[in-house]
């Protein structure tokens, strides 16, 4: 069992498999994807490897494994990565973080290879606004998409939103009219400071709390969260099909129900998203190694911080979330 020494239990693995995005995301990627200088010699954690690594977390506990980027879509092989890790025993979720831009295509290929969770990114129900925040002109392609995947009677869809100063309360009410008929989780996000968007994030990051509250006065009530549930907090109401859902890493509580642990697309085991360093693992993935990567892991546990220091300002490596995966 992956625990920490502050009694954290790690059942839930996200594990990127490109940094690659197309989409470029204000608070993201504003300038586009670019490939780090210097060459990436090894490229993108293969198939096998990410069978190494499925297989060392699940006999650790490892329940849950959510695929993520990047764009993880980009990758021709993804109903494979799908597959392998659905396959692997012990691993009874494996869900995926998309941007939704080939979703009706790829949708059927991703639910047949077993897909069970999807989490599509949505920050404005307004198509040129989407447009200006993501750099595309998807909105449509991506909701009917979203409508493929709910008629396959794919359960317990999440979308994400990042909180944005910017028009945020008539965003804000599409998102609730619109819930009221889609049987969807919301989630807000609080915008995160990363290396490179201290500049908008001063201009941009606003707290959920207040709409949390704001939303209570509405008449929605928050859920019970489960023992392992996650930091997410969730609110439902008796006249909405939807539920919405708050991820506040500025408050002060967060990190405290911290379940995941993050794998990067180039193999390395970052045991925060602000970590200060990933942790080489690729050597045992390289010699299909499960053993010696359970006691690697196990070591490297030890080394888990009990918060990250956004309050301070502090980023760590993470320049950017298509680095690591959200
Ligand atoms: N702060 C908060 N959320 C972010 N995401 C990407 N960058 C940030 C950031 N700086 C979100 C994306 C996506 C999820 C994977 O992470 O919008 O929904
Ligand atoms: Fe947007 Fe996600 Fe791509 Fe970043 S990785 S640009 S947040 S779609």
């Amino acid at each position: 069992m992956l625990q920490d020494r502050y009694g954290r239990r790690f059942r839930y693995l996200r594990l990127s498999v490109t940094d690659v995005c197309n989409f470029r995301c204000t608070y993201c990627l504003p300038s586009g994807y670019q490939a780090p200088a210097g060459a990436v010699p090894e490229g993108f954690l293969g198939a096998e490897e990410i069978a190494v690594i499925a297989a060392a977390f699940a006999r650790l506990g490892t329940s849950k494994i959510r695929l993520t980027g990047g764009e993880p879509g980009l990758r021709a092989d993804l109903p494979e990565l799908i597959r392998i890790c659905k396959q692997t025993e012990g691993i009874n979720t494996v869900a995926l973080t998309t941007n939704g831009y080939r979703l009706p295509k790829q949708i059927h290929d991703w639910h047949q290879a077993g897909l069970d969770r999807l989490n599509v990114s949505i920050d404005s129900l307004d198509r040129q606004e989407f447009a200006s925040i993501t750099g595309h002109d998807k909105l449509p392609t991506i909701l009917d998409g979203l409508d493929q995947a709910l008629s396959l009677g794919m359960q317990d869809i999440k979308i994400n939103a990042v909180l944005l100063r910017d028009g945020y309360a008539d965003r804000m009410q599409s998102f609730l009219s619109w819930l009221r008929d889609m049987p969807v989780t919301l989630r807000f996000i609080e915008l995160m400071q990363t290396g490179d968007n201290s500049v908008f994030f001063r201009d941009q990051h606003l707290r959920g709390q207040e709409m949390l509250t704001m939303l209570v006065e509405q008449g929605w009530q928050e859920t019970a969260r489960a023992q392992d549930a996650g930091p997410a907090r969730e609110l439902w109401h008796p006249d909405y099909a939807g539920r919405i859902g708050f991820i506040m890493p500025y408050s002060s509580d967060f990190c405290a129900s911290c379940n995941r642990l993050r794998v990067s697309a180039l193999g390395r085991l970052h045991l925060c998203l602000f970590a200060d360093q990933g942790h080489d693992i690729r050597s045992w993935c390289r010699d299909g190694d499960v053993e010696g990567l359970m006691q690697h892991l196990q070591d490297m546990i030890g080394d888990k911080g009990e918060s990250h220091l956004l309050q301070q300002q502090h980023t760590g490596a993470t320049r950017h979330f298509a680095m690591i995966g959200g």
